[in-house]
């Protein structure tokens, strides 16, 4: 393993209240999580990164906060998340939280303080205009469901901001008492034996609201201060950052422009997320050759995150209107299938039509494509989404352990449950689920145990450097390696129907002695590299050669 833990981690996110459920009340908690670390520990993550933990009214699924140094009630106590840790850590698997500080619930008492009088000594902790700001109808992140940035409050007779929905107002950054508290918060939770943070919706942390300017300037001298507070704390924790901005703008998330890497370790690859779907949906890899080619270099220890699922839409307003049509038409055809004008609200196996092998291809493509992977609970068994759930709750609901009432998450009466339970069609409980795919050892969920095994012993994909390999290959293959100081890998992924040949001989003099680590099928002897057959939606992961520091 390379110096940097977070570049060969294998990341698998959850929300503790749709997880496990210890008490039978129906929402998950901390309790059921622990019980569910050797699972854990089986599939081969090494990293948790947990939706939010803190008590919360739970509007907007826990991202709207009112007491950042404490944890939901609903999920137990800080003891119960101290014994988290150290149960996790006795798996060697670390724990990162979400850190959403851009704002906080219009709960929160720093708000209710703030809201009840111009003296109070939370007032300018928000973002507030004493008049009607002309940029407030822009700038909405939720368009369908939030139509304004600017609400008025009739208590505070003000105007205030808000990113994201009309209950969660915007902490207001150019104000140094809320950047002591941030640093306060990451300490505390640092201090617990956290291992980092995902920093949530950071572009907008970062902004210096102006009222009536709709592009306020961006202050990331913030975030660094931030990385030399949490790295002077603890050595290894890391900041994983969502930052869904244009690409000529991810460097600067980085580091500065001497190109030391002092501000974000790793941000999530939205823009490979939208390619890797137009990629999938046209099942042509162009798009995704030009991801590999135009990726921005990173500063030494920057790492992108890789994922194809997460707890939110896929967002493909970064793709043309031609590009989303195609996307939208092949896997999010229905109206109630999409989402704010720019994605789709769905699982990934429904949307490949629950086939196997376009699984299995999806996913060994993102595990092999540079950065660390981030993998969404319940993926890992194929399960689907429930559409009749309002907006991004369709892809929220409880993890599926088994046969048992409610899926095995939960013993409370259906009706108590945090969020149904899928139990009916092709995804329902009684066919995907944890128990009925550990003892079936061709099950997604042996294979993803497999992959990702498989996946630690080729340290080049996390810490070395991903490149296309320019050969002749049919359409909708993707031929591309990964170097590092441990030796080369080639991946061979086949989005296309048809089996196919590839020649790859130009890679021969560089090959000790060929072998398929991991594939679709078995292939046989790799013998010459001129005619590498793959399967169509097949893979191949051939280890190329082992280097010196093996
Ligand atoms: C981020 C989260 C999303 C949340 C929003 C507001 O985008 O991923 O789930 O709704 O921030 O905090």
């Amino acid at each position: 393993m390379g110096d940097r833990w977070y570049s060969e981690a294998v990341v698998y996110c959850l929300d503790i209240d749709t997880y496990a459920d210890s008490d039978g009340d129906g929402v998950g908690d901390i309790r059921g999580l622990i019980g569910r670390l050797d699972y854990l520990a089986r599939l081969g993550v090494t990293c948790l990164w947990l939706h939010p933990i803190h008590p919360s009214p739970n509007r907007d699924d826990g991202y709207d906060a009112t007491d950042f140094y404490n944890v939901d009630p609903r999920f137990g106590t800080l003891g119960d998340f101290a014994e988290l840790l150290h149960q996790a850590q006795n798996r060697g698997i670390r724990v990162i939280i979400d850190l959403v500080v851009n704002h906080t619930s219009d709960e929160h008492p720093w708000f209710q303080s703030a809201r009840s009088s111009p003296d109070s000594p939370y007032r300018d902790w928000f973002v507030w205009s004493d008049t009607e700001p002309d940029d407030r109808h822009q700038g909405m992140v939720f368009p369908g469901e939030q139509n304004e940035t600017w609400s008025y409050d009739r208590t505070a007779k003000a105007w205030y901001y808000h990113r994201f929905y009309k209950f969660q107002p915007d902490l207001n950054f150019a104000n140094p008492a809320v950047r002591a508290e941030v640093k306060k918060i990451m300490s505390f939770w640092l201090q617990l034996g956290v291992s980092g943070f995902r920093m949530d919706a950071v572009p907008f942390i970062i902004e210096l609201t102006e009222p009536g300017n709709p592009n306020s300037p961006k202050d990331f001298e913030f975030l660094t201060e931030l990385r030399q507070h949490i790295q002077w704390r603890r050595g290894d924790a890391v900041l994983l950052a969502e930052a869904n901005v244009e690409p000529d703008q991810l460097p600067t998330f980085f580091g500065d422009a001497g190109g030391s890497g002092n501000r974000i370790h790793m941000l999530f690859d939205f823009m490979l997320n939208g390619r890797l779907m137009l990629a999938l949906a046209r099942q042509d890899p162009e798009s995704l050759i030009e991801a590999l080619r135009d990726t921005p270099t990173l500063p030494v220890g920057g790492q992108w995150a890789t994922f194809l699922r997460n707890h939110d839409e896929i967002d493909l307003s970064r793709l043309t209107t031609e590009q989303r049509n195609q996307v939208y038409a092949e896997f999010g055809p229905d109206e109630d299938m999409r989402i704010y004008d720019r994605g789709i609200r769905r699982r990934l196996a429904p949307m490949l039509g629950n086939d196997r092998r376009r699984i299995e291809l999806a996913y060994a493509l993102q595990f092999s494509l540079r950065g660390t992977p981030v993998l969404r609970y319940g993926e890992e068994i194929g399960m689907g989404e429930d559409l009749s759930l309002p907006g991004r709750e369709a892809i929220r609901t409880p993890m599926q352990w088994s046969y048992q009432p409610n899926a095995g998450f939960s013993t409370a009466d259906p009706e108590k449950l945090v969020r149904p339970v899928i139990d009916k069609g092709e995804f329902g409980y009684q066919k995907v689920n944890v128990t009925a795919q550990r003892g079936d050892s061709k099950s997604l969920l042996a294979w993803f145990e497999r992959m990702i095994r498989t996946l630690r012993e080729a340290p080049e994909v996390g810490s070395g450097s991903t490149s296309h390999i320019d050969v002749p290959a049919p359409a909708g293959v993707l031929a591309h390696r990964a170097d590092g100081p441990t030796g080369t890998m080639v991946f061979l992924h086949n989005l296309g129907t048809d089996d196919v040949e590839v020649d790859l001989s130009s890679l021969e003099a560089e090959a000790d002695l060929p072998n398929d680590v991991l594939a679709d099928r078995g292939y046989g002897e790799l013998g010459k590299l001129g005619a590498v057959k793959v399967s169509g939606h097949g893979y191949r992961w051939i280890r190329l050669c082992r280097g010196a520091a093996c």
